[in-house]
């Protein structure tokens, strides 16, 4: 699956080749990440959405190398970052890489700061470990990004504990930490799923600002297709460790092809579905990860599955430039007369 603007010749930023990604628990072997490819341009932006436990967060972290110190984990594929094979570099090559030339916002913000070090202190920290500041210069610098992320009184706040920041505080710190070094790709993961409606808009402002200031390419990894929207070039769909359905974020409100993203669409809430319109839920549930599944993943819930499906994975189809769909009906679906351009709102 490849990215929208792709020059002829030039790599891109990112390239993501056939990642799998398994762990080795007492469980047996669960496989978090099975065969994601994808692309990324310079200053672009993907979105990855799927359910809970799809392997969103698995596979950004595998882009840096960050697993927990007792995993037993085994990864194939290829990351390639400005044609560099991530997963083929040294620990300290590694360690320049992340926060310098790749900055990551973590799933849970209270977590990933320090609670026994004040705030400004870990943005200045990044910054001179990464580009060799004095301390006055990164602590200068420091205030200059805690402002920038909209920390009121910054140089004051600088001194103090992650504790006494509001939530959506936090979350701009973090953003302040991950930008510290300009870095060339952003990955933020649920950036604000914690935060209230109000704040997640000036989070998602925030990080749309930033990536166009700084030319960053950015990866928003979310269930929420609202974020997706309002940050994202490009959308991946996973589910059960696998790509779905990867498309230009326009097309997917108008012709998601995979019957899992139309699912998906369908659970978005809508003001007038208050009236006359219930939610559907997919029924059923996610396979376990630890079993063999031979075909589609999806289709033991899928609506539509033929006998095919449950026998061969289906290969991403192309269906435009930059328009891919795991499924086996996915040309016979894009040739659909009334394709649903509101799947969501069908009966
Ligand atoms: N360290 C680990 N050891 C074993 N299994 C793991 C580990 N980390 C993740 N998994 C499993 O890998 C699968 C994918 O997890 P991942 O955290 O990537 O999901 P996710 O899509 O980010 O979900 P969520 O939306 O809840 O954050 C899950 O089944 C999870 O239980
Ligand atoms: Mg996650």
């Amino acid at each position: 699956m490849t990215g929208a603007g792709t020059e002829a010749g030039a790599p891109p930023l990112l390239e993501v080749e056939d990642l799998s990604v398994s762990f080795n628990t007492r469980r047996g072997v669960v496989r978090a990440v099975d065969g994601l490819s994808y692309t990324l341009d310079r200053g672009e932006a993907l979105g990855i959405v799927g359910e809970s436990g799809s392997g969103k967060t698995v596979g950004s972290l595998s882009i840096l190398r960050l697993f927990g110190l007792f995993d037993d984990v085994t990864v194939t594929g290829a990351v390639r970052f400005e044609g560099r094979d991530l997963l083929r570099l040294s620990e300290t090559e590694m360690s320049r890489v992340r926060g310098g030339q790749i900055g990551m916002i973590f799933q849970d913000p209270l977590t990933s700061l320090n609670p026994v070090m004040p705030v400004g202190e870990q943005v200045a920290e990044s910054l001179r470990f990464h580009t060799g500041a004095s301390r006055d210069a990164a602590r200068r610098r420091t205030v200059e990004l805690l402002d920038r992320v909209g920390i009121p009184d910054a140089a004051n706040r600088y001194h103090e504990l992650p504790h006494s920041f509001s939530g959506g505080m936090r979350q701009r710190v973090m953003v302040a930490i991950a930008v510290a070094c300009e870095p060339k790709l952003l990955i933020a993961d649920e950036p604000t799923t914690a935060l209230d409606v109000t704040v997640q808009a000036q989070i998602l402002l925030l990080l749309d600002e930033l990536r166009r200031e700084m030319g960053m390419a950015l990866i928003v990894i979310t269930h929420d297709f609202g974020v997706v929207a309002a940050t994202a070039d490009r959308v991946l769909v996973m589910y059960a460790a696998q790509p779905m359905e990867h498309c230009p974020t326009d097309h997917l409100f108008q012709r998601a092809n995979h019957p899992y993203t139309e699912g998906l669409l369908r659970l978005v809430p809508r003001f007038e579905h208050r009236a006359h319109k219930r939610l559907r839920p997919i029924e059923g549930q996610p396979p376990a990860l630890t079993e063999p599944i031979a075909g589609c993943p999806f289709e033991p819930r899928c609506t539509h599955a033929v006998d095919r499906c449950a026998a061969e994975r289906p290969p991403p189809v192309r269906l435009g430039p930059s328009h891919h769909s795991a499924c086996w009906l996915a040309e016979e679906r894009a040739r659909r007369e009334t394709a649903p351009d509101k799947p969501w709102e069908q009966p």
